[in-house]
């Protein structure tokens, strides 16, 4: 298993190019199932979940093809016959595949996708997204751990208050309504800045789909649609992960390629704890900070603090002088990075959905065990500030979401490099 070597007190500088959105490309993905007709994705992040949900799609039927050095996806369905079916050996690494629930669903009438299953950081039940095609007429029953969806004949507009905010929720019920006749209006959406990619790019492609409120968006369904070229938005959580190691070690590091209008929550709390940056439209300078002061935040739904970001944070509040506190909202186990920091030094203490960060605290490399995503990358962060080296195992779990971490890390003087 690959691991990921970091020898610690290297100052960054330089720039960091951010990629496109994963959590952006994962639906627009999902909804090319929707459309006969060719559709060019540009600026995809190549990482592993993307890859996966590029297989999957293949495996259906698509014709789908990845340019890695343009960054860039080529779909054209003419013709093609599919198989609605998505089968568990995609979705359990990939919980994101049960999105394609509603394109099959919406144009087949007829769908078979397996239940994601848990994953690290909580069981992520999928009950909303049912509940919402339920509400558009579809029937559905869960069997050997699939979900079996019938719409036989097509789904139909309706008003939806979905009970609680879920991001994929929201994507999947948006998708399937482009293609249900009749008018649809959901209440209580997530509203997070890769659901207004998502219908951007299903507008562009003939869909009609307006945001009515912050939470409320009307779809009228449609029925063709054209050919369409979208680029994908800035990855807003790789962009907040390199801001917070420019304000762990940074010296005039510049994070170029972002809107940071999407990231005014993060940096005010980054403002409040003493990180100086100069702000532009388009980039944002982090600027050497050496006073970082404690907070107590707690992560929320757009626009509120994103939980994609909790893990990275916790490590700059352990530079922080004197107690912080964050309070994890989203996700029922999204701390298994805290003892891993721990075991380098940290100070932090978890009760419940709630950790207590002391500082500042000196850490120490040592090797230590990636468990999800963003728990990987905090601990890529530690590595950086911790004295002498920092081993990270199982660095399957960064691939699926950072592109090119080391590179640009090293392109801004990180002593990073990979172990096979
Ligand atoms: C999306 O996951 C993101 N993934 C996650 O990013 C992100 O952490 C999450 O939204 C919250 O922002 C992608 O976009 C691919 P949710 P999703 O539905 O859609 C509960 C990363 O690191 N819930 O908003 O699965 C759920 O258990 C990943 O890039 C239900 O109870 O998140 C969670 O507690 C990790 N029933 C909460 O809602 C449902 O039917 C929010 O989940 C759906 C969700």
């Amino acid at each position: 298993m690959q691991k990921l070597k970091v020898k610690g007190k290297n100052i960054l500088s330089g720039e960091i190019k951010i990629s496109g959105s994963k959590n952006a490309t994962l639906p627009i993905l999902a909804a090319s199932i929707l459309s006969e007709k060719k559709i060019d994705l540009k600026r995809v992040p190549i990482v592993k979940d993307v890859v996966t949900m590029c297989h999957l799609l293949k495996y259906m039927g698509s014709n789908i093809k990845i340019n890695s050095q343009k960054k860039n996806i080529l779909i054209n369905n003419k013709n093609k016959k599919f198989k609605n079916i998505a089968p568990y050996s995609f979705v359990k690494t990939m919980r994101a595949g049960v999105i394609v629930l509603g394109s099959l669903l919406a144009r087949f009438g007829k769908a078979k996708v397996s239940l994601p299953g848990g994953c690290a950081i909580g069981t992520r039940p999928v009950d909303i997204h049912l509940y919402g095609l339920k509400r558009l007429g579809a029937k559905i029953k869960i069997k050997n751990g699939y979900i079996f969806a019938e719409a036989k004949k097509g789904l139909t507009g309706a008003q939806i208050k979905f009970p609680s905010i879920s991001v994929g929720a929201t994507e999947n019920v948006i998708i399937a309504a482009s293609l249900a006749s009749g008018i649809t209006y959901l209440k209580n959406c997530a509203c997070e800045p890769e659901i207004k990619n998502l219908t951007d790019f299903l507008n562009k492609m003939g869909a009609n789909i307006s945001w009515l409120g912050k939470r409320e968006i009307k779809i009228m369904g449609c029925k063709k649609f054209n050919h369409v070229s979208h680029q994908v938005m800035f990855d807003r959580i790789e962009a907040g992960t390199f801001i917070i190691a420019g304000a762990l070690i940074g010296k005039k590091l510049k994070i170029s390629g972002i809107q940071t209008r999407f990231l005014n929550t993060e940096i005010k709390i980054l403002r409040k704890m003493g990180v100086r940056m100069q702000i532009s439209k388009d980039h944002i300078y982090i600027l050497h900070s050496p006073k970082i002061k404690p907070v107590k935040i707690k992560t929320e739904p757009y626009p509120g603090f994103p939980t994609d970001l909790q893990a990275q944070m916790i490590v700059l509040m352990t530079k922080a002088k004197g107690k912080s506190q964050i309070k994890e909202n989203i996700f029922e186990n999204r701390f298994m990075h805290v003892p891993e920091l721990n075991r380098m030094g940290a100070k932090i203490n978890t009760l419940g959905n709630l950790s207590y960060v002391e500082g500042p605290q000196n850490l120490n490399g040592a090797e230590v065990m990636a468990t999800d995503l963003r728990a990987s990358v905090s601990l890529v962060l530690a590595g950086l500030i911790a004295n002498n080296q920092t081993i990270i195992n199982r660095v399957y779990h960064l691939d699926r979401g950072y592109e090119d971490l080391e590179k640009k890390l090293r392109q801004c003087k990180a002593k990073i490099s990979r172990i096979f």
